[in-house]
């Protein structure tokens, strides 16, 4: 066996299913979560003309009726600070051991936008890194931060998913413009119990870079640059091959989250609650129907939203939380898909906690 087929083997035996965590063993506990929209809002009548498109088409195949934008002299740190201060108040704590910021859109790409939200929030000299795993990041980040609870490295570890896709998005690219919107959600994780209600669950990540073509910015990384060519005007922007992308976020999401049921042996009928990345109101319904999880306990803000990518879930989470939807004992199945490609599920029992969210959309 050569080293190529040593590392496809290790592969497939990484991807069979492994025993759930022994009790006793120490686990992530989610204890505070909370969702940050800022104030300004492009309803999908604002965008008609510009994109030749109608409210009732971006409504009907997208769910999407307005996204929300920051305000000029902001961006991703303010957002995830803000979702960051409302989850440590959820939480009832003002220290934490780690931050880690799930983000494609960091304010620069050099250094990573955690630390200074960290120092934003007077958190003092703690760990902060950032996580780029685009719409599926907050999973990504999620387990980075179980594993270095689990680990013994941190007992507090405060996870943001902030973006700022006004940034990156083409003004003029109906296949993206109608979609994303900027937001930020955060949970606080604490050392507890695998038992206790809010601790995390099996999670399963995954990706596939033979389709990192399918959603990408084509300029601005260190390949493009070495190249030493001039980009196309828009290659700064979001490129998204919108359908077959569509097609990779249902199976990937389905199947994640079809193995992280098995791993915590739960049937399809234990799920109270079915939380999705929401990258399209189509999408949530087909991998729920693909899961056979009724319509009415999927949960979804897309509406008021828009697809706000690595913010999604903890935004979504808040939401649902602070509305009385998503209520303490309700088994919650969590699944993500974004460029990459990349992938996630997790699971967990919702704890009795007092969700913030900075909305309910402001009316
Ligand atoms: O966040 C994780 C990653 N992102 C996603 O998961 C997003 C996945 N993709 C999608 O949500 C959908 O593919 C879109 C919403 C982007 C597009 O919807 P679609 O139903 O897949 O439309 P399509 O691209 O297949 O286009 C169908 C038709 C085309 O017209 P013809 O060729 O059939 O005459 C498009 O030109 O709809 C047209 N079209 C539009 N019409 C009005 C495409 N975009 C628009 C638009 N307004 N905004």
């Amino acid at each position: 066996m050569d080293a190529s087929e040593r590392a496809l083997d290790r592969a497939a035996h990484n991807a069979g299913p492994r025993p759930a965590p022994a009790p006793g063993r120490r686990a992530a506990v989610l204890s505070g979560v909370a969702g940050w929209v800022p104030p300004g809002t492009v309803a999908n009548a604002d965008l008609a003309d510009r994109l030749d498109t109608t409210d009732e088409w971006i409504r009907t195949r997208t769910g999407i009726a307005q996204r929300h934008t920051v305000p000029p002299g902001t961006a991703t740190r303010e957002m995830a600070a803000e979702a960051g201060r409302l989850a440590l108040k959820s939480a009832g704590r003002d220290t934490v051991d780690a931050v880690v910021l799930a983000t494609v859109t960091p304010d620069r790409h050099c250094p990573a936008t955690a630390p200074e939200v960290a120092t934003a929030l007077g958190l003092g000299p703690v760990a902060a890194h950032d996580v780029s795993a685009v719409c599926a990041g907050f999973l990504y980040a999620l387990a980075s931060a179980a594993g270095s609870i689990a680990a013994g490295f941190a007992d507090h570890v405060l996870v943001i998913g902030a973006e700022t896709f006004s940034a990156i998005v083409d003004p003029d690219d109906r296949n993206t413009a109608i979609i994303f919107g900027d937001a930020a959600g955060a949970v606080v994780l604490r050392a507890g119990d695998p038992d206790e209600p809010g601790a995390l669950g099996p999670v399963r990540l995954g990706s596939d870079g033979a389709h990192s073509d399918l959603i990408q910015i084509p300029a601005g990384g260190a390949r493009q640059r070495l190249a030493g060519t001039d980009p196309a005007p828009g290659e700064y922007c979001l490129r998204m091959q919108g359908r077959k992308v569509y097609r990779h976020a249902k199976e990937r999401m389905s199947q994640a989250a079809h193995d992280v049921l098995e791993r915590s042996g739960w049937s399809i009928g234990d799920v109270d609650r079915l939380a999705t990345h929401q990258a399209n109101a189509r999408i949530t319904e087909a991998v729920a129907d693909e899961l056979g999880v009724p319509r009415d306990r999927v949960l979804s803000n897309i509406e008021h939203v828009g697809n706000t990518s690595a913010a999604s879930l903890p935004l979504l989470l808040a939401d649902a939380a602070s509305s009385g939807l998503l209520l303490p004992h309700h088994r919650v199945l969590l699944a993500a898909f974004g460029a990459g490609l990349v992938w996630g599920a997790a699971s967990l029992t919702w704890p009795d906690v007092t969700a913030l969210s900075v909305h309910t959309y402001r009316g």
